[in-house]
């Protein structure tokens, strides 16, 4: 006999037995176990599938997985047929961990049951006091060229802490350490990641612990999404132009990077000489806008840019771009109308002299006429 002929005869001997057995419970399942795997965050759980249920192969088998931290009630749910999970944990505090089995179909006779829970918690090594920890991390991913991360020392770190910081994501086989310090004098304050080391769209785990001779030092756990900690560079490219009816029509280059054109959004501001800023969003990633502006004096103009919602859930704004600022003001604009009253004032004033010249001119050959029939008088009367 080969194997598939004694496989088939002990099929025969047993699937009857063990389909009249109908179930009308279940266990849930055994050896419930959770385990760090050293990756700063992600925690492996496994689990062996109740006793009752190993001789029946009739039976469709199913566990659900229910997972949180401690204070949490908003748990995860997993429905799985597999006998261990892996996910990405909040290391902070404890986590706790149920599983129930649900069985159905021939072994149940059409009914679904279900267990009760199992369940564990599992606790992180929470050495040092609370306040010892880092507090406040700060990441930003500087036009995804590179990220700094900063932190503020624990409100109550024992003297002399030496703070490292360590770092795992999915394309790296084990957890690193920080390769470049920022560093504030002597201490440690930051971290500096070059684009290597950056992943988007995958847990960025990290924990800062760190030592003193004074005492324990409580480790902090972070997990980022890098794509949503982006700061772009800041549009420099600006191109104005004016037409005769009020508006500016205003033009930029998206800022140079490996971040993809249709993922940015901007911002525009506009002011008149000496008023406030003007703000016009621009939710389309466009490089270009049309402001209308109510006076004809000269306008100045900045932008700024941002990953917008389609690219990442949160984003930063860069900082302002250069202003630019029109030189020319538009046709029929301040300087032409101010041309055309000097022209009318100087030919006011010419008009004025020439009528005063004239008058003048006048007078003087009114009175040398008058002395002149005034001398013909004396003459005629002398003679
Ligand atoms: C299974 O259920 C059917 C009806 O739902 C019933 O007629 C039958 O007797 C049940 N079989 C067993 C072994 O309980
Ligand atoms: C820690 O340092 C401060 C001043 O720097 C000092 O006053 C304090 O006594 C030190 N604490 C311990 C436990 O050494
Ligand atoms: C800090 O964490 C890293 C990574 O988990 C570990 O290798 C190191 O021993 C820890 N250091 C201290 C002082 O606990
Ligand atoms: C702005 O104008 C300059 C010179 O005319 C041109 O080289 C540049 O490409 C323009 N920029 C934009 C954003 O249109």
């Amino acid at each position: 006999m080969d194997l598939d002929n004694i496989v088939a005869f002990l099929a025969i001997i047993l699937w009857p037995t063990a389909g009249s057995e109908m179930l009308t419970s279940v266990d849930p399942p055994t050896d419930l176990q959770v385990t760090d795997l050293g990756h700063l965050g992600s925690l492996h759980i496994r689990w062996k599938a109740p006793l009752i249920l190993t001789s029946k192969r009739l039976c469709v088998v199913r566990y659900m997985l229910s997972y949180c931290n401690v204070d949490s009630t908003n748990c995860k749910r997993v429905i799985t047929k597999q006998l261990e999970y892996t996910d990405g944990f909040n290391l902070n505090k404890g986590i706790k961990v149920k599983i129930q089995t649900f069985v159905k179909d021939q072994c149940t006779n059409g009914t679904k049951l279900h267990s009760d829970w199992a369940e564990t918690v599992y606790r992180p090594s929470m050495e040092g006091h609370v306040d010892s920890k880092v507090r406040d991390l700060q990441c930003i991913v500087y036009n995804l060229e590179y990220m700094d991360c900063r932190w503020q020392n624990g409100l109550s770190a024992p003297n002399a802490t030496s703070y490292r910081l360590y770092y795992w994501h999915e394309e790296l086989d084990e957890t690193t350490e920080c390769n470049h310090y920022i560093r504030n004098q002597e201490s440690i304050v930051g971290c500096h990641f070059l684009s290597d080391n950056l992943i988007e769209f995958s847990d960025f785990n990290i924990c800062i612990n760190g030592s003193s001779t004074m005492g324990p030092v409580r480790p902090a756990y972070y997990t980022l999404q890098l794509q949503d900690l982006v700061k772009v560079a800041a549009p420099d490219q600006i191109n104005l132009t004016s037409s005769r009816t009020d508006t500016i029509y205003v033009q930029w280059k998206p800022p140079a990077s490996k971040i993809k054109p249709h993922c940015l959004k901007y911002e525009v501001q506009f002011r008149g000489k000496s008023s406030d800023w003007q703000t016009k969003v621009i939710p389309e990633p466009v490089t270009s806008t049309t402001l209308k502006v109510t006076t004809k004096a000269m306008h100045c103009v900045r932008v700024r840019a941002t990953v917008n919602m389609f690219c990442a859930d949160k984003s930063i704004w860069s900082d302002w771009g250069s202003i630019q600022c029109l030189t020319e003001p538009s046709d029929g604009g301040e300087d032409v109308i101010k041309h055309n009253f000097l022209a009318e004032l100087i030919v006011l004033m010419a008009l004025v002299l020439f009528t005063l010249v004239l008058c003048i001119g006048t007078l003087y050959s009114w009175i040398r006429w008058k002395r002149l029939v005034a001398k013909k008088k004396l003459n005629i009367l002398l003679s």
